[in-house]
C-alpha cells in the first residue's frame, strides 16, 4: 500500500497557504497518509547527544544518547517507512522555517540516510512534492527575483543523488500578502493565479502518484 508521509511547517496553520495547498493534494491522494505537524510538535534541535550517538554503540550510549537516539530512530523509521512524500514548508526570512530545518536535521544520517552513494540513499527515486507559499513574488523581473533561498536549498537536500535522492517537484503559491497588505493589493489577481495554478498543480500530481 501507498504511503504518503506529510509534514507540516507554518506556524499559523488555521491560515496556511501552503497547508490549504497541500490538503488539495491528500484530498485527491488515494493511499494512506501519516501526517507530522511540526506547528503543533517541534522536534528537538540536533544537539552534542544527538550528534555523538550516531557514532557511539546503543550499549554504551549516555541517558542523553540514548533519549537523542531513540527521537532520531522514531523519525527515521517515520521517514523510510513511507514511499512519497509532501512537505507544506513556507517561506521564512528567505529560506526554510525553523522547525523544518530541525526535522531534516533528525532524519539526515550519515551511512543511513544520506551520504550512501549516489544513487544509493533509500529513498532515492520517490517522489516527493514541496509545497511553499510565500508573501511575496519572486519570479523573473519580480524586484525579489533571485532572493529565494528556501528552493535552491530544499532541491540539494532532498534531491542530490549522495543525499535523499528523491524525486522532487515544487509548488510556490506567491504573493500571499496581496489580499492584506495594501502595496501589494494591485498584484492580488497575479496571486489568486498563482494560488488556483498551485491548487491545480497539487491534484494533477496526487493524480499521477495515484496511477504510479
Ligand atoms: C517569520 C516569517 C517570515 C517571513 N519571511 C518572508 C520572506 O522572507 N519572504 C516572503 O515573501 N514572505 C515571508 N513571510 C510571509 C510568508 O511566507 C507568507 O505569509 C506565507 O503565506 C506563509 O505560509 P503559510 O501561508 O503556509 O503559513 C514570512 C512570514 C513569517 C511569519
Amino acid at each position: 500500500m501507498s504511503c504518503l508521509l506529510r509534514v507540516n511547517a507554518s506556524a499559523t496553520p488555521d491560515t496556511s497557504f501552503s497547508r490549504r495547498v497541500a490538503d488539495t493534494f491528500t484530498e485527491t491522494w488515494t493511499g494512506d497518509v501519516v501526517t507530522r505537524d511540526l506547528a503543533h510538535s517541534p522536534v528537538a534541535h540536533l544537539d552534542a547527544a544527538g550528534i555523538t550517538a550516531r557514532a557511539t554503540a546503543p550499549g554504551e550510549r549516555t541517558a542523553e544518547q540514548a533519549t537523542a537516539a531513540a527521537l532520531q530512530d522514531e523519525l527515521v523509521e517515520e521517514f523510510l517507512g513511507a514511499s512519497a512524500y509532501l512537505f507544506a514548508v513556507p517561506m521564512y526570512n528567505y529560506s526554510i522555517p525553523s522547525v523544518f530545518k530541525a526535522w531534516l536535521d533528525q532524519v539526515m544520517v550519515p551511512g543511513r540516510t544520506i551520504g550512501l552513494g549516489p544513487g544509493a540513499a533509500p529513498t532515492a527515486g520517490r517522489t516527493a512534492v514541496v509545497v511553499s507559499a510565500r508573501g511575496g513574488g519572486y519570479g523573473p523581473g519580480a524586484p525579489q527575483h533571485g532572493k529565494d533561498h528556501l528552493v535552491p536549498a530544499l532541491r540539494t537536500i532532498l534531491s542530490d543523488t549522495v543525499l535523499f535522492g528523491l524525486d522532487l517537484h515544487f509548488i510556490t503559491p506567491e504573493l500571499t500578502f496581496a489580499p492584506t497588505v495594501d502595496q501589494l493589493r494591485p498584484l492580488l489577481h497575479l496571486h489568486e493565479e498563482s494560488l488556483a495554478d498551485s491548487h491545480d498543480l497539487a491534484r494533477r500530481h496526487a493524480e499521477k502518484l495515484n496511477h504510479a
